[in-house]
């Protein structure tokens, strides 16, 4: 089997996966057309072309604006399960998704559309592709503490359908500890806990994440490795960093792909993982990000197997679900070797 091939079979979970950000300009179009709605651009070629960020904020001005076009429960639900057939092949089995509620609900959507329409759409994708997945709901970081907790509030029916809650949006300028009293919140309604910190930020924003909103995973965390007793900690406590190449490139966080830290993460003993983060806007899917970092950074195959095995540890499955995961792709490598 090559290189790629043992990439693309290895059965792999994605832990941070914003949906809005699977938007693909072709459904941009076909939504807008659908729903009435202008867009800034002639077509797809120009939406395409209007994909060149310099930082993070280029990058959610324009998210922002393409997530306009999401009306009615069925546009979430065709836009998730977009998402899920494009994955289907990458050897994907399970997907822990962000969704931004305060993105439509700030348009006047009522929370339930898009809600409804993503566990629509995660339903059928767990019929009809076998990949499970759960909801993350993501409190955005630029607006204040009082529109998290609205949203906390409005999300209360559906709290038993609700994985976690997590924190997104322009990270500097808006430190973890901003959102204490709310995250204290969630975690006394049972709900698992996520930070974006460390994207661009600075290991401050880390620590905070981990001693103020007290997280079970930490989105991105790249710039851990600036303070070398953090590394240390993040190392000792086993925490999850679920690391995202692609988007680190087109945000430049990283200047190339050879430059990303993944291969570094894992020699230090971090437990990261590798995810697509906004797969329509940043060039690639899972199966991209894995490949191309795999190819950028010569990553082995005994680093690849450790990089699934990180993405099921790391995930919010219960532990036999866990386990069984584990053993297909111990079985999954072993057959692999067998063949080499
Ligand atoms: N929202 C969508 N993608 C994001 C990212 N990479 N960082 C922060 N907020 C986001
Ligand atoms: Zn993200």
């Amino acid at each position: 089997m090559d290189f790629e091939g043992f990439i693309r079979g290895l059965p792999k979970a994605e832990l941070h996966l914003h949906i809005e950000g699977s938007l693909e300009p072709e459904l941009m179009f076909e939504l807008a057309g659908r729903n009435g709605v202008a867009l800034p651009f002639a077509n797809v070629e120009a939406v395409r072309a209007a994909y060149a960020f310099s930082n993070l904020q280029d990058f959610l001005d324009i998210y922002y604006a393409g997530a306009g076009v999401l009306l009615t429960e069925q546009d979430f639900k065709d836009l998730a399960l977009a998402y899920f057939r494009r994955v289907a092949g990458d050897g994907v089995r399970h997907v822990e998704l962000f969704f931004d509620p305060q993105t439509h609900t700030d348009r006047g959507l009522p929370f339930s559309v898009a809600i409804e329409g993503l566990l629509a759409g995660m339903a059928e994708a767990e019929q009809s592709l076998g990949i499970t997945s759960s909801l993350i709901l993501c409190f955005l970081r630029h607006l204040d503490e009082d529109a998290a907790f609205a949203t906390l509030k409005a999300a209360e029916p559906w709290l038993d359908r609700i994985q976690g809650v997590g924190l997104d949006s322009s990270e500097v300028g808006h430190p973890p500890s901003k959102f204490a009293r709310v995250f204290k919140a969630a975690r006394e309604r049972g709900l698992k806990l996520v930070a974006h910190a460390g994207e661009e930020g600075p290991p401050e924003y880390v620590y905070e994440a981990l001693d103020v909103l007290h997280v079970d995973r930490i989105d991105h965390g790249n710039r851990s490795l600036e303070d070398e007793a953090l590394v240390r900690r993040l190392v000792a406590e086993g925490m999850t960093l679920t690391v995202c190449p692609l988007s680190n490139l087109k945000l430049c966080v990283v200047k190339d792909l050879k430059d990303h830290p993944l291969k570094r993460m894992l020699g230090l003993g971090l437990k990261a993982t590798i995810n697509s983060d906004d797969p329509a806007y940043f060039g690639g899917y899972l199966g991209q990000n894995w490949i191309q970092t795999a190819q950028a950074l010569g990553l082995t195959r005994d680093e690849l197997v450790t990089l699934a095995r990180n993405s099921f540890t790391g995930s919010f499955l219960p532990p036999a679900a866990v386990e069984r995961h584990l053993a297909e792709i111990d079985a999954y490598a072993a057959r692999a070797a067998a063949a080499a």
